[in-house]
């Protein structure tokens, strides 16, 4: 089969990491006969660069018409001086409402590879998780499109006056909610069947909504374990008890926020990918998908050949899975990462903890993607 794929690196790390993630697809794709085509564009920093916006329109027409997108990462101190609608985080924001992809999945686990360059207890990693092993396995899914992210926002006044006010607005319809929970609930079917909303209803009159339209959805899923639990304890119980937790679904900041804590639970940000998906719509021959290392753009490490490229190489994975049902491919190159990660490979913010960590090596981009590259040749079709 042949897909079309936008690729948009962008900004710092953006580049070198989303080209590790090209040659995974190309190799899956030679080895179990796909052809992948890819369409590069522009995004971010490097858009207003050369076109003065962060987001081009034809960057957005363009992603559009391709079957998903991959993308890099955003941003950088050259630009965090440019007024919010010329900065680069608005094309991230911009590609994700303009796509459609209203729910982000961010799986967090711990690989026991990386029990090392994970920061918790053996103590802490084994409560609450059913098989007693020193182990998590969540995914949050965060709503995407809709929150405070993108609710109304100004400011009143001129800005010195004591009474000179800025607001932004958490608002969110109910079909927004209920979308984001059928794609939760879907996962939570397929994983171990535990759905937990992160919420904060004993303030929040939108959480409020979400707990209702929750408890309404529970009742339609009596197979899934439904579980309510506000943020703040949240954000605690994620580095206390992180096994208790299958699916987490939450809103749009609350997934911002808590997914970079859990991400650090899995040894490092540079592990995580996502995937955002849409809805299929009339003319796709799939629905929207974007898929991007949850990992920012890092531009103090940038071609300095140290980003772990995994999360990207990740993402890849993701896109297979989840915009084209390859699933097999989609393992391959999961099973690919794993080799490697079992032979020891390590860039350097996922090594280890301990100094006694024997067997470990630490290594670069390039090296640590040729590794799984290599690993990835071997996986019989
Ligand atoms: C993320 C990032 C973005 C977000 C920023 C860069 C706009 O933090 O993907 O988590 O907040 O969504
Ligand atoms: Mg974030």
């Amino acid at each position: 089969m042949n897909y079309s794929i936008a690729l948009v690196p962008g900004d710092g790390i953006g580049p070198e990491v989303t080209s590790k993630a090209v040659d995974a697809l190309e190799l899956a794709g030679d080895k179990f006969g796909h052809i992948f085509n890819f369409v590069e564009l522009e995004a971010g920093g490097c858009a207003i660069d050369s076109v003065g916006e962060p987001l081009p329109t034809s960057t957005l027409e363009a992603a559009l018409q391709c079957d998903a997108l991959l993308l890099g990462a955003v941003g950088g101190p050259k630009w965090e001086t440019l007024p919010g609608h010329l900065r680069p985080e608005r094309a991230l924001l911009g590609l994700r409402a303009g796509l459609g992809v209203f729910a982000n999945l961010r799986p967090a686990a711990l690989l026991p590879q990386l029990r090392d360059a994970c920061p918790l207890k053996d103590e802490t990693l084994t409560a609450s998780n059913n098989e007693g092993k020193p182990a998590f396995d969540l995914l949050i899914v965060r709503e995407l499109t809709g929150g405070i992210y993108f609710g109304e926002r100004g400011r009143d006044g001129d800005g010195k006056s004591p009474s000179s006010s800025a607001f932004d607005t958490e608002r969110y319809s109910r079909a927004e909610i209920e979308r984001v929970l059928r794609v939760a609930y879907d996962a939570a079917k397929a994983r171990r069947g535990k759905l937990c909303l992160v919420d904060k209803a004993n303030v929040l009159e939108s959480s409020r909504f979400w707990r209702e339209i929750t408890m309404e959805m529970a009742a339609c899923h009596k197979d899934i374990e439904t579980s309510y639990m506000y943020v703040d304890n949240c954000s605690m119980q994620l580095v206390r008890a992180p096994g208790q937790f299958d699916v987490i679904v939450t809103s749009n900041i609350f997934g911002d926020i808590l997914s970079d804590e859990a991400s650090v639970l899995t040894g490092s940000i540079g592990m995580l990918a996502s995937a955002s998906i849409g809805l299929k719509v009339e003319g796709r021959k799939y629905p929207t998908g974007m898929y991007e290392p949850i990992h920012g753009s890092a531009p103090d490490i940038a071609g300095k050949n140290i980003a772990n490229p995994l999360a990207a190489i990740l993402s890849a994975a993701m896109m297979l899975r989840h915009s084209f049902s390859l699933e097999k491919e989609a393992r391959a190159i999961e099973v690919a990462v794993n080799a490697t990660l079992d032979s020891g490979l390590r860039t350097i913010d996922i090594a280890s903890r301990s100094s006694t960590a024997s067997a470990e090596k630490i290594v670069g981009t390039n090296e640590m993607a040729a590794a799984v590259m290599k690993a990835l040749e071997n996986i019989p079709a």
